[in-house]
């Protein structure tokens, strides 16, 4: 049996001051700190993460970029590569949502950007889900394998690899998707996994869900085996409630099985 280490990571967006970043990690890590049966990631905004390293770098809590650029330095104003965060986070979140659906990034960007976080081995957070229309038009399932397989494409390293399925029509809604949709596309994620490289990566693939998840149902949705834990938004703000949603992780089957 595959043991897959349960994640909860909080992605803060473009909100807190370096100042605000501190406190607010510093009370998660108060309460959090001895959870060491999840993998439990911050993701601050570039310019909170030297000062939330700080407070987090002697706790099990980990810190993570919500992106990356492709490239290891050069002319990129504004950008920031995996070099620059070499010794400061663990985790990158790659191709969130946001960044597809703002700033233009595509299957191919997702797939280069999750290889330079490999490659510098740190973990890439890959987010993948399919905007309301595709789910209307009953192409979400099809829609999401594609981006699973080409934003996996030229990735050697899968092990540094999570899956975030984040439906775009759950994200900061207050409406989740059922655990039903979760699990049919947890399911068909790891098929596509297997089908890239093979079934011990798959089996061994940690596959997340993001889109509204908060304290009143994140046990519901760690409940399934399908379901390796969570990649927060809204609620991460919340020292309280985020801090809540690990602890519910840590006495759950996901932390468990
Ligand atoms: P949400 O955001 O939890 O606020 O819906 C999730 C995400 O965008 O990662």
């Amino acid at each position: 049996m595959t043991i897959r280490k349960p994640l909860i990571a909080g992605n803060w967006k473009m909100n807190t001051t370096p100042q605000e970043g501190v406190a607010l990690s510093q009370s998660i890590c108060r309460i959090v700190d001895d959870a060491d049966e999840v993998d439990v990631v911050l993701c601050p905004p570039f310019t909170s993460l030297i000062a939330v390293y700080s407070v987090v770098h002697h706790t099990t809590v980990m810190l993570g970029a919500q992106n990356v650029n492709q490239y290891p330095n050069g002319a990129y104003t504004g950008e920031v590569s995996v070099e620059m965060l070499r010794g400061l986070v663990s985790h990158v979140i790659v191709g969130h949502s946001e960044r597809r659906q703002y700033y233009g990034e595509t299957d191919q960007t997702v797939a280069a950007k999750a290889s330079a976080v490999v490659n510098a081995e740190m973990t890439a957070i890959v987010c993948v889900g399919e905007n309301d229309v595709e789910r209307e038009r009953r192409r979400a399932e099809r829609y999401v394998r594609r981006q699973v397989r080409q934003g996996l494409t030229g990735v050697v390293n899968p092990s540094h690899v999570v899956i975030a399925y984040e439906p775009i029509w759950a994200i900061g809604t207050g409406v989740s998707a059922t655990i039903g949709q979760i699990e049919y596309m947890a399911a068909s994620i790891r098929e596509e996994v297997c089908d890239v490289y093979d079934q011990d990566v798959a089996d061994g693939m940690r596959v997340l869900y993001g889109g509204s998840t908060n304290a009143s149902n994140i046990e519901q949705i760690v409940a399934s085996p399908a379901v390796d834990g969570a990649l927060v938004g809204g609620a991460s703000l919340n020292d309280a409630e985020f801090s809540k949603m690990v602890s519910i992780m840590a006495e759950s089957g996901a932390a468990t099985r």
